[in-house]
């Protein structure tokens, strides 16, 4: 396997500074042994997520001079709502703060009290809001996705079975569209092939069902598809993210990933009714439908951002700097999710630490052991992310993982291998390592605010 070199130089840097094991031991327990909560400024590497750690280009830091800063009519709105048309190919475009002001405006516009909206398998904030607006949730990815072992090209593909299944049991009238993320966040960051993308497109014509994408790694997805379905191989990023859009009636945007910036969203239509309904909630709850949240130089940078993410040497080393630290795990034995995705290394808590029931919360544990041994900071993604249902029960997702995401060009190879050292080392000790419990709880999203104790 070829590791391409960072197709960038280093212009500007931000010292990091290590901590001691001690230090770190005193930050864990005031931090409730969750990531989430350790001041930015005690971590060495943070992998916690890919969302709104980019680093952004000269580029970007030039287009951040020329903001224009209006309440109404700023100049930066017309050159992102350009890209995103140009690049994506929709018409309408509503901008919001991120991801999660999207989903917000498209679960309230869409989702009627009862309704069911499919989808290849949860996020945490876009079940929230479909939650909250009363729908319900139905997870039709493929059954292979849930299983980490598992080796398959397009691992979040649609079950197109499970979704006809859906539609034929409560009736497409009470689906008023279908949630696809390119790639599946939770998955492990799987990508859908574009083969699966236009038969669910097909599959939803011919019902009424509206297909919106979760888009916040869509150029990722466009990578995977570019190297692994046939036909796609010498097309360019461009062509083939406008296809794999063109078999979606809208999408939500979290811009804090693949447009490359440090905040930003949108939600974009086709549909001129839906988009007006999306402008009397924006003002509501964004901003005017010029700005959504966002400051005009931040709309210029994610315009610029959308440009750049379509270079094929941008998306060839993030993909594969990422696949560098899944091999290196891979080859010293170290279970983790197959194959790996585009934004992250996902490790499996379940077969790292055994002797750990998911109640005990292995990857939670095992997220905080990391932190405490190396300064590298991950993710829980497993049952504490996964929260409770209708009845408060807690859900037992089949994954329970740690994810090692990795913001886009921040890092160096150098990093990984730390990373790397750091995970193996743990395993060799895995048997020492113990579950944790809740002492806090918060109603909805619980991952992000609560604090455990060790068991
Ligand atoms: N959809 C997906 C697939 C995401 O990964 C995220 C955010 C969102 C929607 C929400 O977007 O954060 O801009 O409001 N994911 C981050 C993560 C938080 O760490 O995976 P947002």
């Amino acid at each position: 396997m070829m590791y391409p070199p960072e197709p960038f130089k280093i212009k500007s840097v931000e010292t990091i500074k290590m901590t001691t094991k001690e230090e770190r031991a005193q930050v864990l327990k005031e931090a409730g042994y969750n990531t989430f909560l350790i001041p930015s400024k005690k971590v060495y590497i943070d992998l916690l997520t890919d969302s709104g750690t980019s680093a952004m280009s000269d580029h970007q830091w030039a287009s951040m001079m020329i903001g224009d800063e209006a309440y109404g009519g700023s100049e930066n709105w017309y050159h992102l709502r350009d890209a995103v048309q140009e690049v994506y190919g929709f018409e309408y475009v509503v901008p919001t703060h991120q991801g999660r002001g999207a989903e917000n405006l498209l679960s309230q516009i869409m989702i009627k009290h009862g309704d069911y909206i499919p989808g290849n398998m949860y996020f945490t904030t876009t079940r929230t809001h479909i939650e909250l607006n009363g729908g319900k949730f139905v997870d039709v990815i493929i059954d292979e996705a849930h299983q980490p072992e598992i080796e398959l090209p397009f691992k979040g593909n649609v079950d197109l079975k499970k979704y006809q299944n859906l539609i034929d049991e409560v009736g497409a009238n009470r689906i008023p569209y279908i949630c696809v993320g390119v790639t599946v966040n939770m998955a492990g960051g799987q990508p859908v092939s574009m083969e699966n993308l236009r038969k669910v497109k097909e599959i939803s014509e011919k019902n009424g069902i509206k297909v919106m994408f979760d888009a916040t790694r869509c150029v990722e997805n466009a990578y995977f598809i570019k190297e692994r379905e046939p036909g796609y191989g010498d097309k360019s990023i461009a062509e083939i993210l406008k296809e794999m859009m063109s078999y979606a009636d809208g999408c939500t945007m979290s811009g804090k990933k693949d447009c490359l910036v440090n905040i930003g969203g949108f939600l974009a239509l086709r549909d001129q009714d839906l988009y007006e309904k999306a402008t009397s909630l924006v003002v509501v709850y964004e901003g005017m439908p010029t700005y959504g949240g966002m400051a005009g130089r931040d709309m210029e940078a994610m315009a610029t951002g959308i440009y750049e993410s379509l270079d094929f040497h941008y998306i060839e080393h993030r993909i594969k700097q990422v696949r560098y630290l899944g091999d290196k795990l891979d080859e010293a034995g170290i279970p983790i999710i197959k194959p790996v995705g585009g934004h992250a290394v996902f490790l499996d808590a379940k077969r790292f630490l055994p002797h750990l029931s998911q109640d005990e919360l292995p990857a939670q544990a095992l997220s905080a052991e990391i932190y405490l041994d190396s300064g590298v900071r991950s993710m829980e993604r497993g049952i504490v992310s996964a929260g409770r249902d209708e009845k408060g029960r807690n859900r037992y997702p089949k994954l329970e993982t740690v994810r090692l995401t990795i913001p886009r060009r921040v890092y160096t190879y150098s990093h990984m291998d730390v990373v790397a050292d750091s995970v193996i080392s743990l395993f060799d000790k895995r048997n020492s390592i113990k579950g944790l419990e809740f002492v806090y709880e918060p109603p909805v999203l619980r991952f992000f605010t609560a604090r455990f104790k060790p068991i």
